[in-house]
C-alpha cells in the first residue's frame, strides 16, 4: 500500500491524497460504506460501483468469522471473490463488536473470550488469531485487535486498556510479519490509537502507534457518546502526532458535520453505519439538507429525492413515492434510501477534496455544514 499526499490546505489541516492498493486507488478524504457481513445492507455491488461510486468498503472480522466462517471464505478465494467487489476492502478487527457483547465476553491478557450472538457458542479471539482470520478474509487494509473502552470510563481503566491495546498491537505486528497474504495481493496493517477522552493517554497512545511504523494509522474509541467537542480535541492532539506521510482513519464517524470537521483536522478516512442505518429509518441526507421522509409534508412532493446529487436513484424516484414505499414498509424504500444516502456521503467527501485542491476548503466548510445539516 502506498500513500501520496497531494495537497495540504493552508488554512486548516485538511489534506487531499491518494492511497494505492493492489485492488486500485482511493482518493482521500474518503468515506467507506460499511458492509459488516460482506454486504452493504440493501445495496447491490453494481450499485456500489455505479450509483454510490464507492472506492473502498468495510467488512467485519467478527461477523464474517461467525458467518459464513473461515472454511467458506477460504474456499471462495477470499471476500473479494465471494461478494464480487474487486476494489479495495478494509476489515475491522472485531474487537469493537466483541466489546459490545457486554454480558457474553471476558477480557484477558491472552485475548477475549466471547459467546456468539447467533448460537451462544464459545470462542477466543487473540491478536494472533484475528490477524490469521483477516488473512483468510483477504482485505487490503486490516485492523489491529484493540479494546475500545466504554464512555464514560475512568482514567485508570482507560490507561490499563490502552496499554493492553499496545501489547496486543505488538503481537499483531509480529504475526503479520511472520505470515503471508493468501491470495497474492498485499495487506496493510493499521494500528489503532485509544485513550478515551484523556489528553495524556491520547498523546502516549499516538506516540506508541506512530512508533510501530505501519502503512497507516487509525483513531478509535471516539464517537462513543462523548461530546463532539471532546472528539475534535482528541483528534487534533492525535493527528498532531501521527505522521503526515501516512493515512489517518477515524473509526465509526459520523454525521456530515463530524466528517467535515474531521477532515479539517487532518483526517483522511471515515466509516459509519449512519447513512445506511438512518436510511432504513427514513432519514435522508440531501444536498439541500436533511429530510425525514415520514413527515407528512413529502406526501405530495413529486420532485426527485435530490436532483443536484445526480445518479439514477436520487433523480428518478420522487420524495412522495419514497414516502409511500416507506409507509408501506416496502423493501425498496430501504434500498432507495441506502443507495441515496451513500451516494450523498461519497459526494460530500468528493466535494471536500475538490475544495481542498481548489484552496477554498476553509471558506466552503461552514457554509456546507449550515446547508447540509439543516432540517427541511
Ligand atoms: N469502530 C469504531 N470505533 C472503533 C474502535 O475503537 N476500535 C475498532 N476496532 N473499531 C472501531
Amino acid at each position: 500500500m502506498k500513500f501520496e499526499l497531494q495537497k495540504t490546505d493552508s488554512q486548516t489541516k485538511a489534506r487531499a491524497g491518494k492511497i494505492t492498493t493492489d485492488h486500485g486507488e482511493i482518493l482521500t478524504p474518503i468515506f467507506m460504506p460499511v458492509g459488516t457481513a460482506g454486504t452493504v445492507k440493501g445495496v447491490h455491488t453494481k450499485e456500489l460501483l455505479e450509483e454510490v461510486e464507492a472506492q473502498i468498503i468495510l467488512g467485519n472480522t467478527y461477523h464474517l468469522y461467525l458467518r459464513p466462517g473461515l472454511d467458506i471464505l477460504e474456499k471462495a478465494g477470499g471476500l473479494h471473490k465471494f461478494n464480487g467487489w474487486d476494489k479495495p476492502i478494509l476489515t475491522d478487527s472485531g474487537g469493537y463488536q466483541v466489546f459490545s457483547l457486554k454480558e457474553i465476553r471476558k477480557i484477558t491478557e491472552e485475548g477475549v473470550y466471547f459467546n456468539s450472538h447467533i448460537d451462544g457458542s464459545k470462542h477466543l479471539f487473540t491478536p494472533e488469531y484475528v490477524m490469521d482470520i483477516q488473512r483468510v478474509i483477504g482485505a487490503d487494509i486490516i485492523m489491529a485487535f484493540d479494546e475500545c473502552p466504554p464512555y464514560p470510563c475512568d482514567h485508570e481503566y482507560a490507561r490499563k486498556s490502552m496499554h493492553l491495546t499496545h501489547r496486543w498491537l505488538k503481537r499483531c505486528v509480529k504475526r503479520i510479519n511472520e505470515t503471508e497474504p493468501k491470495y497474492g495481493h498485499s495487506q496493510a496493517l493499521f494500528p489503532i490509537v485509544q485513550g478515551s477522552v484523556f489528553k495524556d493517554l491520547r498523546i502516549q497512545s499516538a506516540e506508541f502507534i506512530a512508533s510501530q511504523d505501519q502503512p497507516g494509522n487509525a483513531i478509535g474509541g471516539l464517537s462513543v457518546g462523548e461530546p463532539a467537542e471532546d472528539m475534535y480535541e482528541m483528534l487534533e492532539i492525535v493527528n498532531g502526532i501521527l505522521p503526515e506521510s501516512k493515512p489517518r482513519y477515524l473509526m465509526g464517524v459520523g454525521t456530515p458535520e463530524n466528517i467535515l470537521e474531521g477532515i479539517a483536522l487532518g483526517t483522511d478516512m471515515f466509516d459509519c453505519v449512519m447513512p445506511t442505518r438512518n436510511a432504513r429509518n427514513g432519514m435522508l441526507f440531501t444536498t439541500q439538507g436533511i429530510i425525514n421522509i415520514r413527515n407528512k409534508k413529502w406526501e405530495d412532493d413529486f420532485s426527485p429525492i435530490d436532483q443536484e446529487l445526480g445518479g439514477y436513484v436520487s433523480t428518478f424516484y420522487s420524495k412522495a413515492y419514497l414516502k409511500h414505499l416507506n409507509k408501506c414498509q416496502e423493501m425498496l424504500a430501504a434500498q432507495i434510501a441506502s443507495v441515496h444516502n451513500l451516494r450523498f456521503y461519497l459526494w460530500l467527501v468528493g466535494e471536500a477534496r475538490n475544495h481542498i485542491l481548489a484552496g477554498d476548503f476553509a471558506e466552503w466548510k461552514p457554509l456546507a455544514i449550515k446547508k447540509l445539516m439543516q432540517r427541511l
